[in-house]
C-alpha cells in the first residue's frame, strides 16, 4: 500500500479519534514557558502542564501532529533517517488508559489492514530492562507477546535507550517501549531482533509516565499515570512506501531534485551528505521563520540556531558549487508542501524568503573568504603537534567571518583537527556576546521543572503584561515569554526605553495587585468566547476548540495553559531587574519574585 505522509497523518488522527481522543493543533516550535529547551523536541512538550496535572479542557485523551526540531541530531543529518526538523504524531492519556491500551492500539494501527497494514513479521520492540529505580518492564513485554510479537523480537534495554524524562531536576518520567521496522525489502527480517542493526528503524515510542522524580533524586510511583507517544512521520512514510531512506519520499524528493537542478549536479555517494544537509536545514529554517513566534537570525538562542542552520546549508551549497542565493527557492517548495496544515507558512511567505535571502546576501562573500582563512589556519594547525585550532582563531572565524564555532569544529573534524573550545569560550565570554554558550545542553527533550517559583513567575507574568498595558501603553501585547526557576522574561512591543520612573510604577502596580490577595481562576471556553471576553491571546497561534482561560479577579484574563498560583498573595515581592531592547520595536523585561 502506498500511503503518503499526508494520508498517514489523517489516518493517525482518525484512528485515535475513534478511540475517544480529541485533536489539538500543533503548537509553536519555540516552547514559551519551558526553560529546559529552546525548541519543541516532541509532541509532549506543549502538553507538559497537563502531564503535571493541570486539567485539559478537551479531556483525558489527546492526539495531534506536532512540528519538532531536535538539534542534538544535527551531526546525524546525512544518513538515511535523521533530520533536525520533523513532524511527530502523538497520542496521550492524561491519567486515563495505560500500558495495555497504548500498546494494543499501537499494534492495531501499525498492522491492521484497515489502518497502516504493515507486516507484523517485520516488527520488533524494545522494553526497559530495569534498574535500581524501577523494575524490568515485563508487563509491556507480555502485552506485546499477546499481540503476537514473539519473544525473540523483544529486546530489553537499559535506561539510556528505554526511559524518557525528566530533563529538568524533577517531574514525571518512566520506561518506554519502542517499535522498530525492518527496512530492507529484499532481505527477510532475521528471527532474532538485534537493536544495533541499523536495518531496524525506530518508528514509534510509547512512554509510560508512571514515576515522578523528586528533589531528593528518588522515584515515586505517581497516582495519575500518563501515556505519551511519538511516531515519526518521515520515517513511517518511508517504510510505508517501501523506501530505505526518508529522502526518497515525497517529503524530500522534490527538494533534492530542485537542488540538483540549481547545482547542475546529481546526488552521488560523495556529495549525498551536502544534498541532505541543505534539504533538512532549509526545512528547519523555513519552519522556524514561519513559526507563531517571531524568530529571526541572531547570535542568541533560537536565532543563533537558525543562523547556524542557514550557514550550514549555504556551506553545503558551496560544496556543490552553488554560487547564487538559492535557499528562498527551496523555501517556496517547502511552503507549498506544508501550507495546508500550517497556514502561517503561507502568511509569512515573504518574510521567510526575505530573511533567508538577506542572510545569504550578507554572508556569502564572508563565508567564501572565511573558508580561505580557515584553510590557512588549518594548514598551520596541521603542522603543530597537537593538531589543534586555537580558541583565538576559532573566535576570529566567528567574529570576522560569522562562523558559528560548531561549523569550525565540523570543518576541523573533516581535516582531522580539533578546536580548543575552552579557550574559545574564554575569548567569547571576554567579548560578552552570547548569553548562553552552553545552549546545546538545553536541547535534550523532556519535562520542565514546574516548581513553586516557576508557578509564581507565571502568574506574575500575567500581572506584568496587564500593568504595562495599563500604565505605559494600551497597545502593548506579549511578544514572547520565557520562565526559568530564577526569573521571568517578557518581550513586548514598544518603541523606546522605559524610564526609571515608569519601571518603578509598573513594579509598584504589580506588587499592589499581589498584596490585594486576588483569587486566580481557571475556566474553559472556546477561543472565540475567550477573545470576545477580552482575554489576551497570542497573535497567530492556533488554539484547540476549547482552551483554559486564567483570570486574576477582574485585573487580567489570558488564554494560557498554566500552571498558576491560587491567590496572588502567594507570589511574594515582584522585582524588575532589567529592561532592555530585544529587537527592533521590541523591549524585554526580566523580573524575579522574592
Ligand atoms: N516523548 C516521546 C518521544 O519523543 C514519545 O520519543
Amino acid at each position: 500500500m502506498n500511503i503518503t505522509a499526508k494520508q498517514l497523518k489523517e489516518m493517525y488522527l482518525k484512528f485515535f479519534e475513534s478511540k475517544g481522543h480529541k485533536i489539538v493543533p500543533s503548537a509553536s516550535l519555540a516552547p514559551e514557558n519551558d526553560p529546559t529547551v529552546l525548541f519543541t523536541t516532541a509532541g509532549m512538550h506543549p502538553l507538559v502542564p497537563f502531564l503535571m496535572g493541570e486539567p485539559h479542557p478537551l479531556g483525558k485523551r489527546i492526539v495531534n501532529v506536532q512540528k519538532c526540531i531536535r538539534t542534538q541530531d544535527i551531526d546525524e543529518v546525512g544518513d538515511s533517517t535523521h533530520t533536525t526538523f520533523f513532524e511527530m504524531l502523538g497520542n496521550w492519556s492524561l491519567g486515563d488508559y495505560f500500558k495495555k491500551e497504548a500498546i494494543e492500539w499501537s499494534f492495531e494501527f501499525l498492522t491492521s489492514p484497515k489502518w497502516l497494514g504493515l507486516d507484523k513479521n517485520r516488527l520488533s520492540v524494545t522494553c526497559f530492562e530495569g534498574n535500581e529505580n524501577a523494575p524490568k518492564d515485563e508487563e509491556a513485554a507480555k502485552i506485546w507477546m499477546k499481540c503476537g510479537i514473539p519473544k525473540e523480537r523483544i529486546a530489553f534495554l537499559p535506561k539510556e535507550n528505554n526511559w524518557w524524562g525528566p530533563a529538568g531536576e524533577t517531574g514525571p518520567c518512566g520506561p518506554d517501549t519502542e517499535m522498530f521496522y525492518w527496512k530492507p525489502n529484499d532481505k527477510k527480517a532475521p528471527k532474532v531482533f538485534n537493536p544495533d542493526d541499523s536495518n531496524w528503524v525506530e518508528i514509534w515510542n510509547d512512554v509510560f509516565m508512571q514515576y515522578e522524580k523528586t528533589r531528593d533524586g528518588s522515584y515515586r510511583e505517581m497516582k495519575s499515570k500518563n501515556v505519551d507517544t511519538g511516531m515519526g512521520v518521515e520515517r513511517t512514510a518511508m517504510v510505508l512506501q517501501g523506501y530505505e531512506d526518508i529522502f526518497q519520499t515525497e517529503l524530500f524528493k522534490p527538494i533534492i531534485d530542485k537542488i540538483s537542478e540549481i547545482s547542475g549536479k546529481k546526488p552521488t555517494k560523495e556529495n549525498l551528505q551536502s544534498f541532505r544537509v541543505i534539504t533538512d536545514h532549509t526545512r528547519a529554517s523555513t519552519f522556524i521563520l514561519g513559526d507563531e513566534r517571531e524568530i529571526v537570525p541572531s547570535n542568541r538562542e533560537q536565532g543563533y540556531i537558525l543562523r547556524r542552520f542557514i550557514r550550514r546549508a549555504m556551506k553545503s551549497g558551496i560544496n556543490l558549487g552553488i554560487e547564487k542565493d538559492f535557499l528562498g527557492d527551496l523555501a517556496k517548495l517547502i511552503i507549498d508542501m506544508y501550507k495546508d496544515l500550517y497556514p502561517l507558512l503561507e502568511k509569512k511567505r515573504s518574510k521567510i524568503i526575505k530573511e533567508l535571502t538577506s542572510e545569504e546576501q550578507k554572508f556569502r562573500l564572508t563565508l567564501i573568504n572565511g573558508i580561505k582563512e580557515f584553510q590557512k589556519i588549518a594548514a598551520t594547525a596541521m603542522q603543530s603537534e597537537k593538531r589543534t585550532i586555537s580558541g583565538k582563531d576559532a573566535f576570529l572565524l566567528f567574529q570576522s567571518f560569522g562562523f558559528p564555532v560548531e561549523m569550525t569544529m565540523e570543518m576541523a573534524h573533516e581535516s582531522d583537527l580539533i578546536v580548543d573550545t575552552k579557550e574559545y569560550k574564554e575569548e567569547y565570554e571576554k567579548h560578552q556576546e552570547l548569553s548562553r554558550v552552553g545552549a546545546e545542553q538545553k536541547f535534550k527533550g523532556g519535562l520542565s521543572d514546574s516548581g513553586v517559583t516557576t508557578t509564581k513567575l507565571h502568574t506574575a507574568t500575567h500581572l506584568l503584561n496587564e500593568a504595562l498595558r495599563k500604565l505605559i501603553d494600551p497597545k502593548i501585547t506579549q511578544k514572547g515569554s520565557n520562565i526559568t526557576a530564577e526569573r521571568l522574561r517578557f518581550d513586548f512591543n514598544f518603541d523606546r526605553k522605559l524610564t526609571a520612573e515608569e519601571i518603578k510604577a509598573v513594579e509598584d502596580e504589580v506588587n499592589r495587585v499581589i498584596k490585594q490577595g486576588i483569587e486566580v481562576k481557571r475556566e474553559e471556553m472556546t477561543p472565540e468566547d475567550a477573545k470576545a471576553q477580552g482575554a489576551q491571546a497570542e497573535f497567530g497561534a492556533r488554539y484547540p476548540p476549547k482552551v483554559s482561560v486564567y483570570s486574576v479577579g477582574k485585573y487580567s484574563k489570558e488564554i494560557c495553559m498554566g500552571p498558576h498560583v491560587k491567590n496572588t498573595k502567594e507570589i511574594g515581592v515582584f522585582k524588575i531587574i532589567k529592561e532592555e531592547s530585544s529587537a527592533a520595536g521590541i523591549r524585554r523585561i526580566k523580573a524575579i519574585v522574592e
